[in-house]
């Protein structure tokens, strides 16, 4: 295929699946890895591979995306090939209303790739953009088909600001990058290796286990908004039918992904949507 990539001597920083698959344990999920120069969107590519009946723990790279996508419509800045952009499918046997904690689970596979392979602390940002340094430098968007209750594929898509040094005006302010926040480059192949491994693992236990109750104090360990003021739209609370907004001590999340918030005394389980910790995060 034309599009593919080789990665050559002079060449040194490409993507390439041999040397992802090299970084990849025998026994890993993951086992085809179908890398690419440029592509609409790695989560479209991935879906159409999940449709053609490729097995769970494919993953798509892409070096470029011409049209990345994000949450709630957003289009995702992918024009560098300085960043990672991947999309990884799955066919979990869980029910439908469980797949948002994978996307957790990635979330907190990307902070743990990134102390193993740049030795730097980063942060989650409820419920998955990972941050380093107050800036947004990972953000990730699940996707799911699925027939009733039955999950047909999962793709669960990573958009990694690696080396990336030029953010587009309208996210300079709030983008950052590994390389900018450590004055590293990055091996973007190694990173992409750990992430997918420290997710395969993390996959492999939930999909036992159906609950997100081991992974609780580790999530809330690296969680920014522990123990920090957030804003609360009512909408996005368990049995509440108000749509008001108020603000609350974030308190860290439960066994099903739901975010805690402390509100005059009482827990209120934040189950989806935005949560902004005033004055650092505006935005995001
Ligand atoms: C967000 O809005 O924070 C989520 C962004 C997700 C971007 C990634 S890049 C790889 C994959 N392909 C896409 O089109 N989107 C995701």
């Amino acid at each position: 295929m034309k599009n593919k990539i080789r990665r050559t001597l002079e060449n040194p920083d490409r993507l390439s699946a041999s040397e992802i698959m090299n970084y990849l344990p025998e026994e890993c999920l993951c086992r085809n890895i179908e890398c690419f120069n440029c592509l609409d969107s790695t989560n479209t590519r991935a879906k159409q591979f999940a449709e053609a009946g490729e097995p769970e723990g494919t993953l798509i790279v892409s070096e470029k995306q011409t049209a990345g996508r994000g949450r709630r419509g957003r289009s995702w800045s992918s024009e560098s090939e300085e960043g990672i952009y991947m999309s990884f499918l799955l066919r979990p046997n869980i029910p439908t209303q469980k797949v948002s904690a994978l996307t957790l689970l990635s979330a907190l596979a990307v902070v743990k790739a990134i102390k193993e392979i740049c030795s730097v602390e980063a942060e989650i940002k409820w419920p998955n953009d990972v941050m380093i340094a107050k800036k947004k430098i990972c953000g990730i968007l699940t996707e799911m088909s699925s027939e009733e209750n039955d999950i047909r594929y999962v793709i669960v898509g990573m958009g990694i600001n690696a080396n990336t040094t030029d953010f587009p005006e309208e996210i300079k302010d709030t983008a950052g990058s590994v390389y900018l926040q450590t004055g590293k480059k990055v091996n973007r192949c190694e990173l992409t290796a750990a992430v997918i491994r420290h997710f395969c693992n993390s996959y492999e236990r939930f999909c036992k286990e159906q609950s997100l109750a081991s992974f609780v104090e580790e999530y809330n360990a690296v969680l920014v908004n522990r123990d920090k003021e957030v804003r609360i739209y009512y909408g996005m609370v368990e049995n509440s039918t108000s749509d008001q907004t108020d603000t609350g001590i974030a308190r860290g999340i439960d066994s099903e992904g739901a975010l805690l918030a402390e509100v005059d005394g009482k827990i209120q389980r934040i189950i989806s949507g935005e949560v902004s910790v005033r004055g650092l995060y505006g935005y995001v």
